[in-house]
């Protein structure tokens, strides 16, 4: 099992104003799986996502990442963890716009003490690898909402994490590159990515292995996918 949640909850807030955002939420992701979370907005799902991350703690509940209980990691554990299993990625890209596209993919490579020109040649593979090779030396400005997702992606992949989170995205997309988006997720997926997402678009959601339905902080659904 790579990831076991069990019976968390998530509150924000201080007595007397504890606002529950998250109620019993369990969920186990196996190596290879493809799980989209679906529902409305202020629902949870972003909630959710933080806390499968590690940018968040759950306020009870046990959580396994790889059979180990992250509710005994420290904080410095913790962001370890971050930074060498779990590759995320967000709406609105969060590139680095005074850095080129291989700058910004070799990013996280700097933080693991990797020199130049390893680093480089790594971030053009992955460039190449969401189809971007004749784009390693634009800046953000100079390419398509697309590109910067794919971008980001590759960012995310750069140092082969156990599992690629995504928060909604396609939400900044026009619906053709969106699918060109949707369409490198699965392909990732074939080839053994484990992948969590968050979209509001059902046709998204049809390439996952599990949907999982989230309303007012509960689970209401949880049903296998239409992927083969
Ligand atoms: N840091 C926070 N402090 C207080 N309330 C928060 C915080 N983050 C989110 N919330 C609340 O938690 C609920 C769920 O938010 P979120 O997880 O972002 O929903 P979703 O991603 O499904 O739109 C919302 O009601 C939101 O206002
Ligand atoms: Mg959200």
């Amino acid at each position: 099992m790579l990831l076991n949640l069990k019976n968390i909850y998530k509150n924000y807030g201080k007595e007397p104003l504890i606002v529950p955002v998250l109620k019993d939420i369990s969920l186990e992701v196996i190596q290879g799986d493809y799980v989209a979370i679906m529902g409305p907005s202020g629902s949870g799902k972003t909630t959710l996502m933080n806390i499968i991350g590690c940018l968040d703690r759950a306020s009870t509940g046990t959580y396994l990442f790889e059979d180990e209980d992250i509710s005994e990691m420290n904080d410095d554990a913790l962001s370890d963890l971050r930074l060498n299993k779990i590759g995320f990625v967000f709406q609105n890209f969060n590139l680095l716009s005074s850095e080129t596209a291989q700058e910004n993919v070799a990013l996280p490579l700097i933080y693991a003490g990797i020199h130049k020109e390893e680093r480089n040649h790594r971030a053009d593979v992955a460039l190449s690898k969401v189809g971007l090779q004749d784009r390693t030396t634009f800046k953000p400005s100079q390419l398509s909402g697309g590109q910067k997702q794919r971008v980001a992606i590759a960012r995310a992949l750069i140092n082969h994490p156990r599992i690629l989170l995504a928060d909604e995205p396609t939400g900044a997309l026009d619906q053709a590159s969106g699918k060109q988006v949707m369409e490198l997720f699965k392909a990732l997926n074939d080839e053994g990515v484990t992948i969590i997402m968050i979209t509001h678009d059902a046709s998204v959601a049809s390439h996952a292995k599990k949907i999982l339905h989230i309303i007012d902080g509960e689970i209401i659904e949880n049903k296998q996918g239409g992927a083969a």
